[in-house]
Formats: structure tokens, C-alpha cells, sequence
């Protein structure tokens, strides 16, 4: 299995922070984003990856990263995504480095302490996707169960008004080589990019889709909200009896 984090895009939801550098290298709490789902690979037994980036500010994740040696990766490649087309554009780069073998897919922005080393392991073929019960599924992709078997999806929504589950589909996968093939037939969605929910669903129709649920805190990045939620979580947890003090100054 190797490994891809995707990290392309302006981040322009995060102005003005990101004016200056990557959405992917802020800080949450004492490390850069990246750092977080590089870790989530690399517990998990994948250490050869692709990071894809892009944007004006894609130069700084060399500066941060160099070779990823100290972060237990043993091979670091790097591809640049020329615009912001969606995540399904940026993970099409990556097929010469999968060269034909299965993916775990992880998106930059995406936080979490679940492991996912044991779905690794037991993964064979088809798609993969990791759940986690939300408050507020309509920011997310969210699975549709069968009426009548609540273990089998049927479809995955993007972003619905109405979600028909309490769930998110988290910003991590496991893809057979497959996947390539998958993404050459998709079509831009309404707000132009590539979407992975697409490609999901693609697995979905063909009966290849599995999923679990994703067991320990998860968190986007993406918006203010978001980051600093991820910043909250990850500052107590790191600091673990020292949250007494958290809470003191926050009064
Ligand atoms: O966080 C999980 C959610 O991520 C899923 O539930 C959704 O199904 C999925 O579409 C995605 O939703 P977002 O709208 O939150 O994705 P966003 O555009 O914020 O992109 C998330 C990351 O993907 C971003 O941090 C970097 C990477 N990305 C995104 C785009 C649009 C790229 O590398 N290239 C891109 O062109």
C-alpha cells in the first residue's frame, strides 16, 4: 500500500491566514497540519508517499518536510496540481507513483487519532471509506444506508440539504489501481471540480465499496471553525494534565 496526502488548493476559505502560505502548514497546536495525516499513514505501515500540492505557496512543504525522514517516511515524492479542480484531479496525478498498487488516500486538511492500520492490512480490492457521526453532516459527503440492510450503502451524497444519515465521509480512502480508470470517466460537478464522491459512488454501483467507522476524534481544517476545533482538540490531548491550565485561561 502507499500512500497519498492531498494538499492542492488556495485555501481561500481561511483568508487571510493563508496569504502567506499553504492551508496544510498552518499551525495546529505545536505542528503543521501535515504533520497530522502524515502520522495517521505512517502508524499505519505506509511509508512511501506522494504529497500533491499547488498553488502559490507550494515550495514551503520542501522547507517543512525535506525528505520526511523524521517523520518515519522512507520515500517522499512531491506533484503539483495546476489548479484547483477537485479532489479527484489531484489524486489523478498519482497514478504513475501507485504504479498499480492499492492507495490509502488521506486529505491534508483531515485530522484524526483513529488508526486505520488493521482496514490497511485487511485491504484487498475495491474502495474504502472511513465514517464518522457528525453534528452537521450537510458540510460533508454523507452515506444514503439501504431501507432494508443498514450495512450496505447505497449511495453517497455530497454535501446534501437534507442528509439522510448522521454521518461524514472523512477525507480518508483506500483505493484498488482502479481508481484511475474511475476518475478518465467522471465529469466536473456544478461547481466545476472532480469530485470524489463521484468516484465513490462509481464503486458504490459496482457493489466495491466498503466502509467502517472511523473509532476516535476526526476533524476537518478547512474553515475557521473547523481549525480551531482541530486546535482545541489537538492542544489538550497533547498536553494532557496541562488542560487544567488550558481551561484557566479560557476562564
Ligand atoms: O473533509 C471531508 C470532506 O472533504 C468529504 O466529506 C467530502 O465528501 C469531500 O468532498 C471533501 O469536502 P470539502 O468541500 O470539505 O473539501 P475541500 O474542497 O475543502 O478539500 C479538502 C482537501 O482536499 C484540501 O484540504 C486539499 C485537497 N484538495 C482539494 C481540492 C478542491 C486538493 O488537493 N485539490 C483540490 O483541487
Amino acid at each position: 500500500m502507499k500512500g497519498i496526502i492531498l494538499a492542492g488548493g488556495l485555501g481561500s476559505r481561511l483568508y487571510p491566514l493563508t496569504y502567506a502560505t499553504n492551508k496544510h502548514l498552518l499551525p495546529v497546536y505545536d505542528k503543521p497540519m501535515v504533520f497530522y495525516p502524515i502520522a495517521t499513514l505512517v502508524d499505519a505501515g505506509v511509508t512511501e508517499v506522494l504529497i500533491v500540492t499547488g498553488g502559490p505557496h507550494a515550495g514551503d512543504f520542501m522547507r517543512v518536510l525535506r525528505n520526511g525522514k523524521e517523520l518515519g517516511i522512507t520515500h517522499l515524492e512531491y506533484a503539483f496540481q495546476e489548479s484547483e479542480g477537485g479532489i479527484a484531479d489531484a489524486l489523478r496525478l498519482c497514478e504513475d507513483f501507485a504504479d498499480g498498487d492499492n492507495i490509502a488516500v488521506i486529505l491534508g486538511d483531515n485530522t484524526t487519532d483513529a488508526s486505520i492500520g488493521s482496514a490497511v492490512a485487511r485491504f484487498e480490492r475495491g474502495a474504502m471509506v472511513f465514517l464518522r457521526q457528525v453534528p452537521d453532516p450537510e458540510r460533508f459527503g454523507v452515506p444514503v444506508f439501504a431501507p432494508d440492510d443498514a450495512t450496505r450503502i447505497v449511495a453517497i451524497e455530497e454535501k446534501p440539504a437534507q442528509p439522510k444519515s448522521p454521518y461524514a465521509v472523512t477525507g480518508l480512502y483506500l483505493y484498488d489501481h482502479t481508481v484511475f480508470d474511475i476518475i478518465r470517466t467522471i465529469k466536473p460537478s456544478g461547481r466545476g471540480e472532480l469530485e470524489i464522491t463521484d468516484v465513490n459512488n462509481a464503486y458504490v454501483s459496482r457493489g466495491a465499496l466498503q466502509w467502517a467507522l472511523l473509532d476516535g476524534f476526526w476533524s476537518d481544517a478547512g474553515t475557521f471553525e473547523s481549525l480551531f476545533r482541530t486546535n482545541v482538540y489537538w492542544a489538550r490531548k497533547t498536553t494532557g494534565q496541562r488542560c487544567e491550565n488550558f481551561d484557566a485561561y479560557f476562564g
